[in-house]
Formats: structure tokens, C-alpha cells, sequence
């Protein structure tokens, strides 16, 4: 028996079953027996597909309007899910007003390209949703600020999508690390290359690599330390030409020193051709916590020259797809009430400020030192 129990730790898959089971003898989930959470969603690319597929298969959610701007994105859309008149609305963004102005909207999720995320969130809460946004939640700081003030204008829930905080993988390092496992923390290095090398058309609207990219790794880095960095540094450079053109970087190293001692190092490129790699490491004075490497199957061919495994995950889509199933999940929880927003807004803030001094840094090739308001609690303002 002890075994069997030994056994299940860190297999979330199997213990999420089990809890479904316990909950279908006992009382089930908090809000099954509530109404169902009903959602419009913005934009039905990349992202926007994912949720809307996470979301489909969510028994306490309801999708009534979708937003696009491409036709044939809400053909496929329309076809492929089976979300069809009167239930769910397709409009183009020129009806978008509807939205607002319908009281049977309790959600909206922004799956836009970054620069058209303000509006549609401030005109969102303005009307009284609870809103769930792709990051970046602005394109700079002062609007990433009047939407974290309209969120407590209208005392509405605002959750910018920090999917790693809801990776199982990522997730435990954080649990781990809080238990005291490794005891005091010295380096935090992480990993992100991204797969495959975005279009041209998502990179010139992107916001650049420090805003697009780098946000996952600073957010991360500061949720699982608790503190924000006082100084960065960071040096880019741009290989790719289509790149250069738009004055952005596709390579870029960061290192961040936080009050505790603390070193963290960051590394990131637009392109790496093994995959999409992902890799976290913290080392602590008791030893050290690892995360990444993840394979869509564990196959491995072993011959007389060595062993070979299949290519690490793809893309951002399949190696995070459980972070987004879970922070769709969570959101659902928000809205009906069962759990408090975990991504709050001091914390968007400060990422998108970390962000620009990080770029600050490699364009004008200096330490940037960061000082950090009253408003935040904890170590550091954290
Ligand atoms: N958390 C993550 O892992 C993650 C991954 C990818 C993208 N993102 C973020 O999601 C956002 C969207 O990125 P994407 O890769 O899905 O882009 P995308 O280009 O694939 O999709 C955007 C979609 O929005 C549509 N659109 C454009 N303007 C619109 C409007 N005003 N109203 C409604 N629809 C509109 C476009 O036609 C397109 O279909 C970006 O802010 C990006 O930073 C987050």
C-alpha cells in the first residue's frame, strides 16, 4: 500500500483522475452546479485556437461570440469545433461593441496581437467582464497600468497569461524550492529557444523579443525566487536579416541580480532547430532542481553507436499545452469564485518594467539598477 502511494507522487496526470473520482463519490467540483462561465473570444490564431479548444472541452464554460478578423480563420474555426448559430456568434472586429454591451458576456479572453489587447480589455471591464489576457497585457508600462487600475475601478478579475506559472513541471520546481528542498537559492538559469522561427508578420507586431519572449522567463524567475531583480544586464544580437530590418533582436543573453543574492541568467533565440527548448535549472546550497528536456513520446533507439530519443517538443503549442488546459481551468475557477486570480497585477507590472530595462541594457550597454515601489509587499516589493 505504501508503495501505491509512494508511486503517485508528481504523476499529476493520474492524480487529477483520482480527484475527479473522489469528487464524483463526494460532492464533485465546487462549481459544477453553478452556471456555466460564458466567454467571447478575441482572435483565433495561434493562441486563440488553443484556448478556444481548452475551453470547448470545459463543461463549466460556454462560448457565445468569437472576434476575427479573417474569414477563412472563422470558417475553419466555425467548422472544426461545430459553434454554430444561435449558440455562439462569429463577428469581425468592426461589431466588437456588441460584445461589451451584452449582459450574458460574464468572460472575455484576448487572443489579439499585442498592440490591440488595451482597448479591448479597458472597454471589457469598463462593462463589467472578468477578463483573461494574453501577454503582454499592453504594449508599455503606462498602459499595462490603466488596465490594472480599471480592474480595480471595476473590481473585476484581470489575469495576464503567465502560462509557465501552471506547468506541472515548472510548477513543482516551485513547490520543491518552497519546501526548502534546496535550501537557499545561488543561480537560477533558464533556457527559452523558441520553434519554429515566428513569421515575419507575428515579429513585426510582436513588441520585440525583450516584451515577447523574455516575459516568460522574468516572471518565472521572479514567482519561484519571490523577489524582483535590483540590477540587469543584458547583450543581444540579431542573426537573422528580416530580423535586423525591424530593429529587433533574435538572440539575447540576461543577467539579473536580485536583493537575496541571488544570480539569474536568462538565454533566448527566435530559432533553434532541435525544437522548442525549455530548460530551467536552480541551484541551491542544498543541490539543485532541473525542468526541461520534454519529448512527445519516450522512444528511444539504442545501437552500437549510442542511443537516440525523438526530437524534444516542437513547439510552444504541444511542450506547454498542459500549462494552458490549467490556466483556462484556473480562469473558470476565477469567474465562478473557487480561487483568487494567481497572477496578480503589481507582478505584470513589474515584468513589463524588468523587460525594458533589460533592452535598455543591450541598447545603451550599461547595468540597469531598478528601484521598486511602496505598493508591492514582500521581499524587495515582491
Ligand atoms: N502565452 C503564450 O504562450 C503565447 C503564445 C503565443 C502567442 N501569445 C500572445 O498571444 C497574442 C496573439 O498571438 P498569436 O501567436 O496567437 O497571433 P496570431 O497572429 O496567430 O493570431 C492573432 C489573431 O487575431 C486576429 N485579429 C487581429 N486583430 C483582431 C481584432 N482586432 N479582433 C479580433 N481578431 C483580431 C488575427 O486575424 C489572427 O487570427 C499575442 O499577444 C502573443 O504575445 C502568447
Amino acid at each position: 500500500m505504501e508503495t501505491c502511494v509512494e508511486a503517485s507522487y508528481g504523476d499529476h496526470h493520474y492524480l487529477k483522475y483520482k480527484a475527479e473520482m473522489e469528487g464524483m463519490q463526494t460532492k464533485g467540483h465546487i462549481g459544477d452546479n453553478l452556471p456555466a462561465v460564458t466567454f467571447a473570444i478575441f482572435g483565433l490564431g495561434r493562441i486563440g485556437t488553443i484556448h478556444l479548444d481548452n475551453l470547448s472541452r470545459n463543461p463549466r464554460a460556454k462560448i457565445i461570440f468569437c472576434v476575427e478578423e479573417s474569414d477563412e480563420r472563422i470558417n475553419y474555426v466555425r467548422n472544426k469545433w461545430k459553434l454554430m448559430e444561435p449558440e455562439t456568434t462569429f463577428l469581425k472586429p468592426s461589431e466588437q461593441e456588441k460584445i461589451f454591451e451584452d449582459e450574458r458576456v460574464d468572460a472575455v479572453l484576448v487572443c489579439t496581437p499585442t498592440f490591440t489587447h488595451e482597448e479591448i480589455v479597458l472597454k471589457s471591464l469598463k462593462k463589467g467582464k472578468a477578463v483573461f489576457c494574453e501577454k503582454p497585457l499592453a504594449l508599455d508600462d503606462e498602459g499595462i497600468e490603466r488596465c490594472l487600475d480599471a480592474a480595480k475601478k471595476y473590481n473585476r478579475p484581470l489575469l495576464c497569461a503567465f502560462n509557465r506559472r501552471f506547468d506541472p513541471g515548472l510548477k513543482t520546481v516551485k513547490n520543491r524550492l518552497d519546501s526548502g528542498e534546496i535550501g537557499k537559492v545561488q543561480i537560477v538559469k533558464t533556457c527559452s529557444r523558441d520553434s519554429p522561427k515566428p513569421s515575419l508578420d507575428y515579429l513585426k507586431i510582436s513588441g520585440g523579443i525583450y516584451h515577447d519572449c523574455a516575459v516568460h522567463d522574468i516572471d518565472y524567475i521572479c514567482w519561484i525566487l519571490g523577489e524582483y531583480p535590483e540590477s540587469v544586464s543584458s547583450f543581444a544580437h540579431t542573426h537573422f536579416e528580416d530580423i535586423k530590418q525591424l530593429d529587433d533582436m533574435d538572440t539575447v543573453c540576461i543577467i539579473m541580480k536580485f536583493p537575496s543574492g541571488t544570480l539569474a541568467t536568462i538565454d533566448l533565440s527566435r530559432c533553434a532547430v532541435y525544437g522548442y527548448d525549455q530548460r530551467v535549472e536552480v541551484f541551491g546550497e542544498g543541490g539543485m532542481l532541473t525542468c526541461g528536456e520534454q519529448r512527445p513520446v519516450g522512444v528511444r533507439a539504442h545501437n552500437g553507436k549510442g542511443t537516440t530519443a525523438v526530437p524534444i517538443f516542437f513547439s510552444f503549442a504541444s511542450r506547454y499545452q498542459e500549462s494552458y488546459e490549467d490556466e483556462i481551468e484556473h480562469f473558470v475557477n476565477v469567474c465562478q469564485g473557487s480561487e483568487e486570480c494567481s497572477v496578480d497585477g503589481s507582478s505584470i507590472l513589474a515584468v513589463s518594467k524588468i523587460a525594458a530595462a533589460c533592452e535598455e541594457s543591450a541598447r545603451e550597454g550599461k547595468t540597469v539598477y531598478l528601484n521598486w515601489g511602496k505598493e508591492q509587499n514582500g521581499v524587495n516589493g515582491f
